[in-house]
Parts: C-alpha cells; structure tokens; sequence
C-alpha cells in the first residue's frame, strides 16, 4: 500500500513570548504582548492546522528567545536539509544553536550559509515552482539566496524589499501553488515587482490588509490559514477555488508576525515542484 504522507508542521510554544527588543516597525516594548492570550491564539492556529490534517513537530521554547516562536525563520528546508538562518540581528543569533540542535536530533542534515552571509529561513526564501525567490535588504542579504540557488541547482531570484513594515519576504509574498501566490506589490522594488509578475495567477493584497499580515499565510494543499480582518483575500482566495480559514493572531502581529512566521513546513511546500 502506498504510504500516506502527511503535511508536517515545526511549531514552537509561546510560553516565553513577548516583545523584549524592538527589531521592526511593529515592535514597541510599550505594547506588550498578553501572555495567556497570545497561548490562546497559538493554540487555537495549532489545532485549525491539526483539523486540516497537519502533523505538527513541537520545539521546546526556551527562556530568553522570545521570537524562536516564529519557526519559519529558523532555516530553508530542502528534502533532508536545513540552511540555517544566520541571524541579522544579535537578539535572535542565540535561536541558532537551539534550531541546530533540533534539526540534528531529528534526522536532518544541519548547513550553515558561508560566514559574512545574513539569511533568515523560510521568512525570507519562498519556492513558487522550481524557483527560489528570496527577499533581501532588510534581513537577508541577496548573495544568500544566490549561493541557496547554486547550492540547491535552482534559478533563484532576489527581491529587493523596500518597505520595513515588510522586512522578510513572507510578509509580502506568499505562494499557494507552482503558479499561483499572494503579494503586496508596494513591498518591493520595480524590478522585484516585474520579476514576480511573471507568476501566471499573482493575487495582489491591498494596504489595508497587507498591514493585517494577509500575506503571512499557511497553504495546506487549498486551504489558506490567515489573521483575521482580511475579507477582500479571502474572498478573492474563494474566487480562485482555494479554501480560507482566519483566526485571530494580533497578539503576534505586535512582534511583526503571524500565522506563516508561527510555522516551518519540514516535508516541503506543496508550491515547491
Ligand atoms: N520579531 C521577529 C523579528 O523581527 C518576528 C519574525 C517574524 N517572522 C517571519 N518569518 N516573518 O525577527
């Protein structure tokens, strides 16, 4: 009988979350986060996930890395491989060890990008098809995803972000299948915006909701797992046959994250071919 394989999910919980440093527009240690509600939130993405039929990996959080709940930054996975992030900033640069150690343990092949080189995962390297478009300016450098696209054998395509509300790519582009994928065009530069262009089905978010982090979607074969307040997505995502769920997840939206930066897809991305 052939094997079933399930879309598996790295979370991590929020049990030491808050907003302890200020690394993007969205973070004000003035505005801190709720604790029990940011738990509620958490859990309640967790279990719409498991409804969805995702298996989902939990890394132990640990005391004094408030952010190593956005898993999605802990590295591009590829088959059996993880490219670890080297954080940009010094606040998250401990997460890495920890990632490593996890990654290891389970059965992965752990691969640091060469010194010098700012790379933060899947937060900033999105496959759409067979090519790897990588945000860079903010976090990531664009020669991080050059050496990922020699290294992986894929045409790999920078794209300059310009707004730092939107400073990793998954905040303003998120694909849904081989051809197909959300964006906020006002996030990047012409020729970013050209290039992503070329995607035959490109949903384009407005103001409104980009800031509602209506890009930072989970994709599970049709179903697309978002923050709340985005109808016009939502409507255009059922407009084009793919299945939207919201949930509320504005207590992470004060760190500049949400339902994407919560998850790290370990079996690939289903838009990967
Ligand atoms: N506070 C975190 C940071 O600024 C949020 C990370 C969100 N992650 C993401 N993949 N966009 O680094």
């Amino acid at each position: 009988m052939r094997e079933i394989i399930r879309p598996t999910i790295l979370m991590c919980p929020p049990d030491y979350y808050g907003i302890e440093y200020e690394i993007n527009p969205w973070m004000n240690r003035d505005t801190p986060s709720d604790s029990a509600r940011s738990m509620q939130q958490w859990q309640t993405l967790h279990d719409l996930l498991r409804e969805l039929n995702v298996k989902i990996c939990l890394m132990d959080p640990v005391k004094g890395l408030p952010d190593l709940v956005f898993t999605a930054n802990a590295g591009l996975v590829w088959k059996n491989k993880i490219f670890l992030a080297t954080f940009r900033h010094p606040a998250r640069q401990g997460e890495t060890p920890i990632d490593n150690a996890w990654f290891t343990a389970n059965g992965f092949e752990t691969i640091t990008l060469p010194v010098g080189l700012n790379f933060e995962g899947a937060g900033d390297a999105l496959f759409c098809g067979d090519t790897l478009y990588g945000g860079y300016l903010v976090r990531s450098d664009a020669s991080s995803i050059q050496w990922l696209g020699s290294e992986l054998n894929c045409r790999a395509i920078p794209l300059q972000l310009v707004d730092d509300r939107f400073y990793h790519l998954d905040t303003c582009f998120c694909p849904l299948d081989a051809t197909s994928a959300i964006y906020f065009p006002h996030a990047f530069d012409d020729y970013a915006r050209r290039a992503l262009q070329q995607i035959p089905l490109l949903i384009e978010v407005n103001e409104k909701e980009a800031a509602r982090f209506a890009c930072n979607a989970v994709v599970v074969g049709r179903h697309v797992v978002l923050n709340e307040g985005c109808p016009l997505l939502e409507a255009s995502l059922s407009k084009h046959g793919f299945i939207p769920h919201s949930t509320p997840l504005d207590e992470f939206l004060k760190a500049g994250g949400s339902a994407k930066c919560l998850t790290l897809r370990l079996d690939g991305e289903e838009a990967a071919t």
